[in-house]
């Protein structure tokens, strides 16, 4: 009788340490304002519940102070790992020197964590080849190789606290400067350096304002746009409603990132000419395989020890590949790989 008391005491000992063992990782988004983010968490925390962690995710409304004490949060109650999106690179100093200090390992999620030795990997897309594909598109769509042009171009870049920003700037800019050099393409309004076209926040009440200022003060004469070169979504978006209520001319070439389904549907519409796909789930996956093998000692995939340097450290990074996405291939991309339903693109 002791025995099998001893047995049992022995199983449920072994129950309830397992239970408290189950590992856990802090998840902080910046915002649920946005598509991706939402898509992001969501996937992120599907799969590492799957893997058997318990996940904390937080979301922090696009404001700096919020994140910040979001992820404080996390540590005290005993993450092993975090996963962090940040809204500014560069403001989660405090938490990661705390996280350091009490050895937890911080993945930087799609936007890396700046001016810190508190981060120990980075995953994202291939930030740069985002630009250089939208800068390709607006190339071939306007054979600037052949054609004798001048086209009219305006550019709207991202937010200048997101050390993506200028990656995805540079990207599209070094395919273009070529041709604004030559003479080829004509910057109207003369704002071509990135923070003259930067969009804080990345918010498209902030893009529309400034592309409706561009529109009526050197467009409004009839002069022709040819391009709109937009970073991402967000801002395509803003610059798609300025152009619908303040430009009669031929509807502009306009590029995005993200295929949130506002931009698919400018898309179908005709409004935007393309994006580029960053499929989440194959983001969340690589997180959650580079969560596992840091909780297991293992090597962690990484495929780029060199590119991404947050001013304290080069931090060890894995880049997924980013896809080029237009009317004629976004079925095939968005709707046969389940990412969504015809429906929602209605
Ligand atoms: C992401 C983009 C996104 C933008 C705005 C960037 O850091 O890489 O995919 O469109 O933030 O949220």
């Amino acid at each position: 009788m002791k025995k099998i008391l001893a047995m049992l005491l022995c199983a449920l000992l072994v129950v309830s340490c397992t239970a408290a063992l189950a590992e856990r990782v802090g998840v902080s988004m910046p915002t649920k304002d946005l598509q991706r983010w939402n898509q992001d968490g969501a996937n992120m925390e599907a799969m590492l519940t799957e893997a058997g962690y318990e996940v904390d995710l937080q979301f922090a409304s696009n404001d700096v102070k919020t994140q910040l004490d979001q992820v404080e949060n996390m540590i005290a109650e005993g993450a092993d790992v975090l996963v962090i999106a940040a809204i500014e690179g560069s403001s989660l100093g405090e938490a990661l020197a705390m996280a350091k200090d009490e050895g937890i390992p911080v993945i930087a999620y799609d936007r890396l964590l700046m001016d810190s030795d508190g981060v120990s990997y980075y995953a994202t897309f291939d930030n740069e080849m985002v630009g250089t594909v939208q800068g390709n598109f607006v190339k071939d769509a306007l054979d600037l190789e052949n054609a004798d042009g001048p086209f009219n171009l305006e550019i709207t870049a991202g937010d200048p606290g997101d050390n993506n920003a200028r990656y995805f700037y540079k990207g599209a800019i070094d395919v273009l400067q070529p041709y604004i050099d030559a003479g080829k393409l004509n910057v109207v309004s003369g704002q071509t350096a990135f923070d003259d076209v930067a969009t804080p926040t990345w918010a498209s009440e902030v893009a529309q304002s400034r592309a409706e200022n561009i529109l009526s003060s050197y467009y409004a004469d009839g002069t022709n746009l040819d391009a709109w070169l937009c970073s991402n979504d967000s801002t395509a978006q803003g610059v798609v409603a300025a152009l619908d209520a303040n430009y009669n001319g031929n509807w502009p070439i306009v590029t995005g990132q993200d295929c949130d389904i506002v931009s698919v549907k400018n898309m179908i519409a005709g409004k935007q000419s393309m994006s580029v796909f960053k499929d989440t789930r194959t983001l969340a996956a690589q997180v959650v395989k580079m969560v596992g093998q840091i909780l297991a000692g293992e090597e962690v995939d990484v495929n780029d020890t060199e590119t991404y340097n947050n001013n304290v450290i080069t931090v060890p990074s894995f880049l997924c590949e980013p896809v080029f996405a237009d009317i004629n291939n976004y079925t095939e991309l968005l709707i046969d790989s389940g990412y969504y339903t015809e429906d929602q693109l209605k």
